[in-house]
């Protein structure tokens, strides 16, 4: 069986956690974003014209790209001729783009090994070779993307452990034109709602893990991301809002990048609802949602504000899951805020969970005991805990 090696983002726990659905981990490196795996779940709901590997890595929020593992080889000598072996073997035309990314192998070693990787090629088959890193360092994706090296190149993955060292050949890499154009260029944006990145509207999809049937909902859709990565992904969607602006807007961002992703327009269907009073009738599949994440001031809060804040969101969710209690919503996968007031951190998880008992909804364990994700960002006033509830007869052990 195929064995792949992962690049994970900058938060490796939460690409796991996401990963952990699509394919079986063997390895995970926290410490160095990798992670090997194997069985992955291709899928292809829109038979779009893409490698199965780039459709796979398309969906996932929490990964930057890929590659296939190739073989593990014992010295330096080795892994050049296995690098010249697949190059040949793969019968590239005209004149040959190729970068090298390596982990553990040393400050370096990339300063050596490329030039003489390009030399052997020359001598070996009587090519050129252009060497495409920037002297000494990794590729980064925005280098392969732009430098089309999954279309008319290579990239390589050198791993070293020990005595040996493990390569892989990259096989997709994130489209990061696309993640822009689906973030800051959605015609109807709103700064002070903060702005949910698409990636973790993905990684937050793909956390409650839909069924392929299974309609993807965001009870407090803003500005529509989730619902268009939903869309993306080939799923039905619903987007709702208290805010009738907000719902309006949403349909038109998700009109507006429907031709551009190739989804039907009519696979989103948008409202304004309250989250406590949403519509059971339609409420059948997950949801997925940012939630709301309290009063946005553009500034720190201070702990009156934080305490209000924290009241009212509890409330929110409260009076929501307990009306969910009669809707077939089988997974809800969601933020919670939290603030930081010097060195203390305000969560609001653990009291959600404690109230959990009288529902029939319970946290579900993202992997070693975790039952919640931080995903923070330097420059933001609020981070966001990530959280999955899901029905107590409904846990795929
Ligand atoms: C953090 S924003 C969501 C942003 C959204 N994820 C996006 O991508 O643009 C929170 C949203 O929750 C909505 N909201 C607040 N209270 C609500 C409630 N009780 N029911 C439904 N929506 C609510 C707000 O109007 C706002 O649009």
């Amino acid at each position: 069986m195929k064995k792949y090696l992962f690049i994970l983002g900058r938060n490796p726990l939460l690409s796991r956690a996401e990963l952990r659905n699509f394919c079986d981990e063997i390895l995970f490196a926290e410490d160095k974003s990798l992670l090997i795996g194997e069985n992955l779940k291709f899928q292809n709901p829109r038979n779009l014209p893409k490698t199965p590997e780039q459709l796979f890595l398309d969906r996932l929020g929490g990964t930057i790209r890929f590659g296939e593992i190739l073989g593990e080889l014992f010295n330096e000598k080795e892994l050049q001729n296995e690098i010249l072996k697949q190059i040949q073997s793969q019968k590239p035309e005209g004149k040959i783009h190729l970068g090298v990314s390596g982990w553990d192998c040393g400050k370096t070693f990339l300063r050596h090994f490329l030039p003489e990787l390009k030399n052997a090629f020359r001598t070996k088959h009587d090519r050129n070779c252009r060497i495409v890193n920037s002297p000494g360092q990794n590729l980064d994706s925005g280098q392969i993307f732009g430098g089309k090296l999954l279309q008319k190149g290579f990239e390589f993955l050198v791993w070293k452990n020990k005595n040996s060292w493990l390569l892989a050949q990259t096989v997709a890499n994130q489209n990061l034109r696309n993640y822009t154009l689906r973030d800051r260029e959605k015609d109807f944006r709103d700064p002070h709602m903060g702005m949910l990145p698409p990636k973790l509207a993905q990684i937050l999809i793909n956390l409650a893990n839909p069924e392929a049937n299974e309609v993807v909902i965001d009870p407090f859709c803003g500005s529509g991301t989730i619902n268009i990565e939903a869309a993306i992904c080939g799923y039905q969607t619903i987007g709702s809002d208290l805010d009738p602006k907000r719902a309006d807007l949403a349909q038109k961002n998700f009109s507006q990048l429907a031709e551009k992703f190739r989804y039907e327009v009519g696979s989103g269907e948008f409202f304004t609802s309250d989250a406590a009073k949403l519509p059971l009738e339609k409420m059948k599949g997950i949801i997925a949602t940012e939630g709301f994440l309290g009063a946005n001031f553009g500034r720190k809060l201070n702990k009156e504000e934080v305490r209000k804040n924290s009241l009212d969101i509890m409330k929110l969710w409260e009076k929501t899951l307990s009306h969910l209690e009669d809707s077939n919503i089988r997974v809800i996968s969601f933020c919670l805020p939290v603030w930081k007031i010097g060195r203390e951190e305000i969560s609001l998880a653990k009291n959600l969970f404690a109230k959990l008992d009288k529902t029939s909804y319970t946290p579900r364990v993202l992997f070693s005991q975790r039952k919640t994700f931080l995903y923070s960002r330097p420059e933001a006033f609020v981070s966001r805990e990530i959280c999955v509830l899901e029905r107590k007869n409904d846990n795929p052990g």
